[in-house]
């Protein structure tokens, strides 16, 4: 996508459509009002028949301008209350330009407000980044994609220094959130651990980041044995991957992010219902949003040291699956049992805090698509936050709110813990119903030491069954954002 600044009349430049700005309750006014002028006044007959308020994120096209502007077509997009007119608003009406409009226009204009102040102009890329995205790979026939590729915006603030910064960002972010998207929609015959691996190296290929893969081997010499008991039942070989990225400058700080990476959850001999083992691919969404934020870090250059952390394999059954009573030691000693094999990823999420803890890292956050009982709470589009360092949570919920991702904090609860002890181990892999997420959280928490840690639980907002307002079906690529934004407020 390019961006341009446009030198012409809104009335005259020549698009393939024009898209304005309309406010809740201001009727026709500012940009509409001029170009209705020229319409004839069918902007305000569109708009009153659709019922259409400026509602933030909802839109009205108008279908044909009869030749009467430069632009072939009109669409008005809502951003909602003018006085509290934001990020949000700019990036949801990006998403929504882009999902109307990509099919049929190749260059788009933006009426002034778009651009009118610092940030804007971020924020509505990085939508249109998103909106433009389309997973279509394996249908037949013509599946072009997305078609937009020029977008004007004019505005009297706005200046080719400023639209570059904040384009760039936009792309890079927008980038990486729609790579993260195809590796979760990825068929799991083809996004195996191995093929995740191979992803990660060419990440890091690409960005100049330190790369280290563990295979079958290494992983057992490391003993590793959370992520081995996992991986047993499958003819797959998991991967442990280790990505870094080096600040050019002595770091400030050192963080970890960690992602569960489980190919496939069939949930191993504790099947899963055939309803529920749908959409399982999926579950390497946490794995995914590592490798996005990774390959944004050297555009990015924040002055963080980063280390990216992912344990892949699947969960399946077989001969040699692990069983509901084994006993696994995981990489920092401590003994687990296994109570059911359906809860995998906290398993193989052991093994990657304690090496996590190992490289010292001051900041350990971790992603995963850990519980049904997480979207039970918190519903398909929230994610919950846990951890045993209120600070760290804190920067975790600052950061999704700025991102616009929605993240809803859940308490560590020392009565529950009781619900994981294990009388013939240190701890036991599964507990009650009751409280699903935080009892999940409480047995990670047994491999970060005193290292401050959040947990960010994705099971419902990483992946829509549904295309939403403003998210495509399939994978969403949640959390990209989210942690960028943490890691560049360190
Ligand atoms: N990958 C699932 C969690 C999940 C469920 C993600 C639905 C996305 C959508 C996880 O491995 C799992 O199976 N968790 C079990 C844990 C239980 C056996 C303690 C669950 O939530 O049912
Ligand atoms: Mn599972
Ligand atoms: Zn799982």
């Amino acid at each position: 996508m390019k961006f341009i600044i446009g030198k012409e009349d809104e009335r005259k430049v020549k698009t393939d459509a024009l898209v304005l700005a309309a406010f809740k309750g201001e009727g026709i006014s500012g940009d509409l009002k001029d170009i209705d002028k020229s319409l004839g006044g069918e902007l305000k007959t569109l708009i009153e028949s659709e019922k259409f308020d400026g509602e933030t994120g909802k839109a009205v096209l108008l279908g044909s301008t009869f030749g009467r502007i430069g632009a072939r077509r009109v669409l008005v997009v809502g951003l909602g209350e003018k006085r509290v007119m934001g990020s949000a608003a700019l990036r949801k009406a990006g998403i929504v330009s882009a999902k109307k409009l990509r099919k049929s226009s190749g260059a788009i204009a933006f009426g002034s407000e778009f651009s009118k102040k610092p940030g804007y102009v971020r924020a509505l890329a990085e939508g249109l980044y998103l909106g433009s995205y389309e997973f279509n790979k394996y249908k037949s026939g013509d599946n072009g994609g997305s078609r937009l590729s020029e977008v004007i915006l004019s505005s009297d603030g706005l200046n080719e220094k400023r639209l570059a910064a904040e384009t760039g960002l936009a792309k890079t972010i927008g980038e990486s959130t729609n790579l993260v998207r195809d590796l979760v929609n990825e068929p799991p015959v083809y996004m195996t651990p191995t093929k995740l691996a191979e992803t990660a190296e060419s990440i890091a290929d690409e960005g100049g980041l330190k790369c280290e893969i563990f295979g079958p081997d290494e992983i057992e010499r490391r003993g590793m044995r959370g992520i081995q008991a996992v991986t047993a039942g499958s003819d797959q070989e998991p991967r442990f991957i280790h990505l870094t990225y080096e600040p050019a400058k002595r770091p400030s700080k050192t963080v970890a992010i960690v992602g569960k990476g489980i190919t496939f959850d069939s949930g191993g001999l504790c099947i899963k219902p055939a309803d529920s083992m749908r959409t399982m691919k999926m579950d390497m969404a946490g794995a995914a949003a590592v490798l996005g934020v990774m390959k944004a870090l050297p555009v990015l250059k924040p002055r963080v040291r980063v280390h990216g952390l992912i344990a892949s394999c699947e969960n399946m059954t077989g001969p040699k699956a692990y069983k509901p009573d084994d006993v696994i030691k995981a990489y920092n000693g401590k003994t687990i049992e296994v109570i059911n094999t359906d809860a995998e990823g906290r398993v193989v999420l052991s093994d990657a805090l304690s090496y996590a803890v190992e490289l010292k890292a001051a900041e350990i956050v971790d992603m995963a698509t850990l519980t049904g009982a997480c979207i039970v709470g918190l519903g398909l589009y929230t994610a919950g936050v846990m951890g045993n360092d209120p600070r760290l949570v804190g920067k975790i919920l600052k950061a999704a709110g700025e991102a616009g991702e929605k993240i809803w904090e859940l308490p560590l609860d020392d009565e529950l813990r009781a619900d994981i002890k294990s009388d013939v181990a240190d701890i036991k892999n599964a507990g009650s119903r009751w409280g699903g997420a935080i009892t999940a959280a409480m047995f990670l928490e047994n491999f970060v030491g005193e290292t401050p840690w959040a947990h960010i639980d994705l099971a419902g907002p990483a992946y829509a069954e549904r295309e939403g307002e403003f998210s495509p079906k399939g994978g969403t690529g949640f959390g990209v954002r989210t942690i960028i934004d943490y890691i560049l407020g360190l």
